[in-house]
């Protein structure tokens, strides 16, 4: 294919002494094939027209985690990224990742990021809960989150660490997802009881942002759902997501409707509904207040037999089809 040109451009960022950061845009004009990598443009814009220019590299295979970066709105590893798939009419935007600290253009502290991986301790601890054989279905779980490079693309992307800073954020908690299923494991409930705490697994949204810009296929959000059943099937209900999810999973199977009138009830307790007059008062004024009379919906037998197939073979959550290779 044909040297096409390309406008990149690139947030360039700075601390001030005073520890402000400052951006601006800059852009630069590039010649290269439209299969070349963001990395290699990179690597030709600061070799030949701005040494200044400051991003993280060191494999160039997808394997160290380090060029993620925001390109085109989405973060991804520049070395895995093909210039003319990133290009929107010509230009290709690159910015740090979302979510960090910034420490100088595209280039981010890590630090945070791997302090959230060390609080779910990420190494085996013996214990009481020890197996010896490891089944197929352990092996996969293990398996599929042991690909991840610790890139920090889904942090970057996550919509809930966005909003809320305490959230531990998806890679620690596919990492915990690792430890949780591998059967040499000592302290798999003790590890559950931690991830049931407030911004731990119950803080997810289950946006499937993390599944999408993961550049390894670890889909965090699967590891999430599937912590979820565990922490619920060992007993730890106490927070409120947790009483959400059973309040809505109760109504569901007995009505195939949801009565939520007394889903905040069942979801906070009183005190906690109490604290919530205001807004039930601007939803009555608005006429949004739900009926207190449970509605049956039709079918529900049909419903209700699909409930008892699921729990009789439960399904683990699949966030995406297996991919089908050709023969
Ligand atoms: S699914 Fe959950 S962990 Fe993944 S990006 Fe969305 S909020 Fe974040
Ligand atoms: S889960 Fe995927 S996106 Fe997140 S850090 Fe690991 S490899 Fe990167
Ligand atoms: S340079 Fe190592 S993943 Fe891109």
């Amino acid at each position: 294919m044909a040297e096409q040109s390309y406008t990149f451009r690139i947030q360039r960022n700075r601390v001030t002494e005073g520890g402000r950061l400052e951006s601006r845009w800059q852009e630069y004009q590039v010649k290269v094939n439209p299969n070349a990598t963001v990395l290699s443009a990179l690597e030709e814009i600061k070799g030949g027209q701005d040494g200044s220019l400051t991003f993280r590299q060191s494999c160039r295979s997808a394997i160290c985690g380090s060029c993620a970066m925001r390109i085109s709105g989405r973060t991804r590893l520049a070395c895995k990224t093909h210039v003319g798939i990133a290009a929107r009419d010509g230009v290709v935007t690159l910015a740090p990742q979302a979510n960090q600290p910034v420490l100088k253009d595209l280039a981010i502290d890590i630090g945070p990021f791997f302090k959230r991986i060390h609080t779910i301790r990420p190494f085996l601890e013996e214990g009481p809960e020890t197996a010896t054989q490891v089944g197929k279905t352990a092996y996969d779980h293990v398996n599929q989150v042991s690909q991840c490079i610790m890139c920090g693309c889904c942090y970057s992307d996550c919509t809930m660490a966005e909003v809320s800073p305490e959230y531990i954020g998806p890679a620690a908690l596919a990492k915990a997802f690792r430890f949780v299923s591998d059967p040499r494991e000592g302290k798999k409930s003790d590890r559950l009881r931690q991830l049931s705490d407030p911004h731990m697994m119950w803080a997810c949204s289950r946006c499937t942002m993390c599944v999408d810009v993961c550049p390894k296929d670890v889909k965090p959000m699967e590891a999430i759902v599937k912590l979820r059943t565990r922490g619920i099937a060992k007993g730890y209900t106490d927070g409120a997501a947790q009483k959400h999810a059973l309040a809505f999973h109760e109504d569901i199977k007995k009505s195939g409707d949801l009565n939520e009138f007394t889903l905040m009830m069942r979801t906070l307790g009183l005190i906690g509904t109490l604290k919530e007059t205001g807004s039930a008062l601007h939803l009555m004024k608005k006429g949004k207040i739900p009926s207190p009379f449970p509605h049956q919906a039709k079918g529900v037998d049909q419903l209700n037999k699909v409930f008892n197939l699921l729990e009789q073979n439960p399904l683990d959550v699949e966030t995406k089809a297996p991919e089908i290779v050709p023969e």
